[in-house]
């Protein structure tokens, strides 16, 4: 099933006559205080898009951060502060311009 997938695929791509570049998904986690951690403790069962797509809040890394922990994700205390934090900043929630500061007037 996957390998006829990755045949199909392959095949689509030969076909095409000018194959536009897709562009390939990071292969791993942006530059930060919290790379290296997540490219040893978060890299070796799943690719970074998992976490990369996310817009999670602070709570919502922290329940995610818990439950990789649970599944074996090699993560001490600190760590997990560092990471969390790491996480939130790039990966946090996406909040439209007009909602980002309430109370701020609008220019
Ligand atoms: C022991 C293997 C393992 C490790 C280590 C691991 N994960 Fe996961 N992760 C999983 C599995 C399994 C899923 C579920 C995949 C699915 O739903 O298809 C998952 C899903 C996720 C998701 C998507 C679901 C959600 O809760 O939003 C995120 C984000 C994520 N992992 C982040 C991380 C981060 C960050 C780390 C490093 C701290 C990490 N993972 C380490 C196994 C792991």
């Amino acid at each position: 099933m996957l390998a006829a997938l990755v045949a199909a695929t392959v095949a689509l791509g030969a076909k095409a006559a000018a194959p536009p570049k897709r562009v390939a998904p990071a292969a791993t986690y942006p530059a930060g205080p919290g790379q290296a951690i997540a490219e040893r403790a978060c890299l070796f069962c799943h690719s970074p898009m998992l976490a990369t797509q996310q817009a999670k809040d602070s709570t919502g890394w922290e329940k995610t951060l818990g439950q990789m922990e649970k599944w074996g994700a090699p993560v001490n205390g600190a760590e997990h502060d560092t990471l969390r934090q790491y996480l939130l900043a790039r990966f946090g929630p996406r909040v439209p311009p007009a909602a980002a500061a309430p109370g701020t007037p609008a220019k």
